[in-house]
């Protein structure tokens, strides 16, 4: 397999697909008007003029796409999709008349917030967190969202953490699912002194090694109530020592200098951001770590935006993700994500399109994933605008939500 000849010649057997008739297609850098694209096995050949015949070759299968908008295969670079319970007791009483001033950290310390949903995590089977996650995946795949990172971090200890992380690839199917280690937050009563060094250490020498064949990446929540820049320090050495990509929660409750010390390892991406300082967004254009926003979140906290225009001006590669979670994020659509950031964050809608698919990708390391042209993977999603409106790519972001996609695609296998 491994010879190049032979894989040039395995792929000239397979066999050819075009999609034809689509009025859009945004390859994650520009926008094609009616033109078809041409699939061979799980990748992308060419995208061709509209009236590119195949010469009446039956080799190859035609699929009409009449007056759809096509993107590459959407990617949510930022979720905790599996997890069982419900927070919605968190919401009522946030949105309560007399509880607007509990804040996200309030019901953290009081032992609510990420340890309810770590005491009903602890309690659920492989199966039924397999069950809930893909039944998750599905809603973001009716969207045209086609690869999700998911990360642990509602065990807190090895068998639950262990059980997130066999649900979370179980679940992949139609969506490519790709799997972080978190450390999220220290298990209730063992944040202090002796308990709270105990814990790290197992989380350092037993945990992470022995979660290190379950994932890609490592991520920790650096902030207040979680975990300090020495304990990230620590624990991301240790996971780029085993060989796996980083990512940090950043800066998010607390400037903390997390984003500074994720550049400063390598990191793929500091997410959040919403406190980081001219110190970090420098080291971050140094590093080409992306910035993963996720005004999710900042809509439910009631947060203020991170410093979008100094990440630009820096040239800080930007993403956005649904940091989909049943807490700070009960959101699962990408679109609407997208769309909350140009509104709540200023993002234009270029740089939303490219922070749901090619700066998503590069925040997984991906760069097959989040584009489409010669040589791409063969992801790619297909909607019609809303009723009345013009084919245009953006007004798929207008629309808060999107649409629902009517094709959907992945790795060249017809999924919707
Ligand atoms: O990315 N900030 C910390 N962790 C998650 C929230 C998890 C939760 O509230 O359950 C986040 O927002
Ligand atoms: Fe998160």
């Amino acid at each position: 397999m491994s010879n190049p000849k032979r894989r040039a010649r395995d792929r000239e057997a397979l066999p050819l697909t075009r999609i034809r008739g689509i009025a859009r297609l945004w390859d994650g850098r520009r926008v094609h008007h009616d033109v078809s694209l041409l699939l061979q096995g799980s990748r992308i050949v060419e995208i061709g003029a509209d009236d590119d015949t195949d010469g009446g070759d039956d080799a190859v299968e035609t699929v009409e796409a009449d007056g759809l908008i096509a993107m590459p295969g959407l990617v949510d670079c930022h979720t905790h999709t599996t997890f069982a319970g419900t927070r919605v007791g968190d919401f009522v009483r946030r949105v309560s008349l007399t509880g607007a001033t509990d804040t996200y950290t309030s019901i953290l310390e009081v032992g609510g917030g990420i340890h309810t949903t770590v005491h009903a995590t602890r309690m659920a089977t492989v199966d039924e967190l397999t069950v809930l996650t893909t039944a998750r995946l599905d809603d973001m795949l009716a969207r045209g969202v086609t690869t999700v990172e998911i990360k642990s971090g509602y065990g807190l200890d090895l068998k639950t953490e262990r059980r997130m992380l066999e649900a979370a690839r179980a679940s992949a199917g139609p969506v490519e699912v790709l799997t972080t280690f978190l450390a999220h937050v220290f298990p209730r009563g063992r944040d202090q002194g002796a308990d709270r060094a105990a814990y790290f250490q197992e989380l350092l020498t037993v945990n992470l090694p022995s979660l290190a064949p379950l994932v890609t990446a490592v991520d920790v929540y650096c902030d207040t109530g979680a975990f300090s820049l020495a304990e990230t320090d620590a624990i991301l050495t240790r996971a780029k020592a085993l060989g796996l990509d980083i990512h940090v929660h950043a800066e998010q409750v607390a400037h903390t200098g997390a984003a500074a010390l994720a550049a400063r390892h390598g990191a793929l991406s500091a997410d959040h951001l919403e406190r980081i300082d001219a110190n970090g967004i420098a080291a971050m254009a140094a590093a080409g770590t992306v910035a993963v926003l996720l005004p999710g979140a900042m809509l439910y906290l009631r947060d203020t935006p991170p410093p979008v225009a100094a990440l630009r001006t820096a040239g800080v590669p930007m993403a956005v993700a649904t940091d989909f979670n049943p807490g700070s994020s009960p959101v699962t659509n990408l679109w609407t994500a997208a769309t909350l950031a140009c509104l709540t964050m200023g993002l234009t809608a270029e740089e939303a399109l490219t922070g749901i698919t090619r700066n998503a990708a590069l925040a997984l390391g991906r760069r097959d994933l989040g584009w489409l042209g010669p040589g791409s993977a063969a992801d790619i999603a297909l909607f019609f605008p809303p009723p009345g409106e013009p084919p245009n790519v953006e007004v798929l972001l207008q629309y808060l939500g999107g649409r629902p996609a009517e094709q959907v695609w992945k790795g060249g296998v017809r999924v919707i």
